[in-house]
């Protein structure tokens, strides 16, 4: 496979752009960072000429595949009125009014450019709620890259690190992150109910929130066991506890109502960005009236140039709007792709004596090698063979298809069996070709 453009193109970027890439995530693809030049449907080009099923779709923000023509016209003719006023305008109470009406948990909302804008607002939200400063986060989970709750996650092994303390430790993420920042972070494993219900109880006058991913996307596609999220509800509502979904990833995509439709487990904040808008930045915060109000009242400041523009609004719309045609039909769809993908790789791991598993719990799964019968927890996550699938991802992308290294994959509403038969017919020759998979 030819990537010399896409490498020369690095090296141009490297004079003028810090890191070469755009978000450092983006580095670590091998055998060099992609430039693309297009992508149609469920498929991207790059500058060399080649073609891939994309399964990456810009980290989640896709739903609708490339290009989509619903969504192009929408935003075509948003623009000719305008990008952005500063003024208020007619889409911001549609796209709102369309949310509050979707979405279980949502009295209100506010809009915001990127999740990690969502995740700042649902938290001061909380803050300013309760009076209360500590938030509960869990080992795993991703909740953007502000000061106040990016982590790293310097030991897999949660128990072992819980152990006198009932805690892990919350270590700054990145050089350059106030020390101080993860002072009011309480960090916890997720999927143990006990030690949740013991920090929640004797630490009750200090926390304020509990933020967590309904199903732990970002490292393993991991579900809440049977009760748990249930659990946490409960708990936060009898101990004054503000409960924040992170439906970044999973909201639009685990259902028109996110997760917690889904689950039927109402939160009183939820975050979301990513497929809300399709691939053009917009994110929200919604909730309970009573939390809400404080931006109203203004005791909770919600600020940002570019929130809710034209564009951005008519984009979720356009979304929403395909989303929603013929009764959810395009989640019905995307869940039998998905289901069916992730089944094909099972059935191909097994043929070729390769050890894995794929964690699939709707249209994003996260498929990895691995000699442990399941992956529940984030301790097991921490002992997959990284290294291993990050080589499969880059072998893939010689096969035309791309998927991130670190094996989480999405689906859109365009990808098809089309796709689902060149997909598996490309794993199938990478097993073959290649037996260092083979256990
Ligand atoms: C669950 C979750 N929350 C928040 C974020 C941050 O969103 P953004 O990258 O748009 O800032 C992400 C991004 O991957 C995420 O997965």
């Amino acid at each position: 496979m030819k990537v010399d453009k896409s490498r020369q193109m690095l090296d141009e970027a490297s004079r003028y752009l810090a890191g070469g890439v755009a978000s450092s995530l983006r580095a670590a693809m091998k055998p060099t960072p992609l430039y693309a030049a297009g992508g149609r449907g469920a498929r991207v080009y790059d500058v060399d000429g080649n073609e891939y099923v994309d399964y990456l779709l810009a980290y989640g923000p896709l739903i609708l595949g490339h290009s989509h023509p619903a969504l192009n016209e929408r935003v075509n003719q948003a623009m000719q009125k305008g990008y952005t006023f500063g003024l208020q305008h007619e889409g911001e109470i549609e796209l709102a009014k369309r949310l509050t009406e979707l979405l279980p948990c949502a009295d209100k909302v506010v809009f915001s450019g990127s999740g990690t804008e969502a995740v700042m607002m649902a938290l001061r939200l909380a803050r300013a709620y309760t009076g209360k400063q500590k938030v509960v986060r869990f080992h795993g989970h991703y909740h953007g890259w502000s000061d106040a709750i990016f982590t790293s996650f310097p030991s897999p092994d949660m128990k072992s690190k819980a152990a006198g303390s009932d805690s892990g430790e919350a270590v700054p993420g990145t050089g350059g992150q106030s020390e101080n920042s993860l002072d009011d972070i309480i960090l916890l494993p997720w999927n143990e109910p006990e030690l949740l219900e013991r920090t929640l109880r004797d630490r009750r006058e200090e926390i304020a929130a509990v933020i967590t991913e309904p199903v732990m996307c970002n490292s393993g596609c991991i579900s809440p066991q049977k009760g748990y999220l249930e659990n946490m509800r409960k708990l936060t509502e009898q101990l004054g506890i503000v409960l924040i979904f992170d439906e970044v990833i999973t909201g639009f995509r685990l259902g028109l109502g996110g997760a917690h439709e889904r689950f039927g487990i109402v939160p009183d904040l939820m975050t979301m960005g990513k497929a809300l808008a399709g691939g053009i930045a917009l994110s929200a915060v919604a909730g309970k009236h009573d939390i809400m109000n404080l931006v109203a009242e203004g005791r909770v400041d919600h600020l940002g140039t570019l929130n809710g523009n034209t564009v951005s609004t008519a984009a979720a719309m356009a979304v929403l709007d395909e989303l929603g045609k013929d009764d959810g039909a395009a989640y019905a769809r995307m869940e039998k792709i998905a289901e069916t993908l992730a089944e094909g790789l099972r059935n191909l791991m097994q043929k070729y004596n390769i050890q894995g598993i794929v964690n699939q719990p709707g249209p994003v799964f996260h498929m990895m090698f691995t000699d442990q019968p399941e992956v529940v927890h984030f301790d097991q996550f921490g002992r997959r063979d990284a290294a291993k699938y990050s080589r499969f991802a880059e072998l893939m992308l010689a096969e035309g298809v791309l998927i991130r290294p670190n094996g989480l994959w999405y689906v859109s509403i365009v990808h098809g069996e089309r796709e689902i038969a060149d997909t598996l017919k490309a794993v199938e020759s990478v097993f073959s070709k290649y037996p260092e998979f083979s256990a």
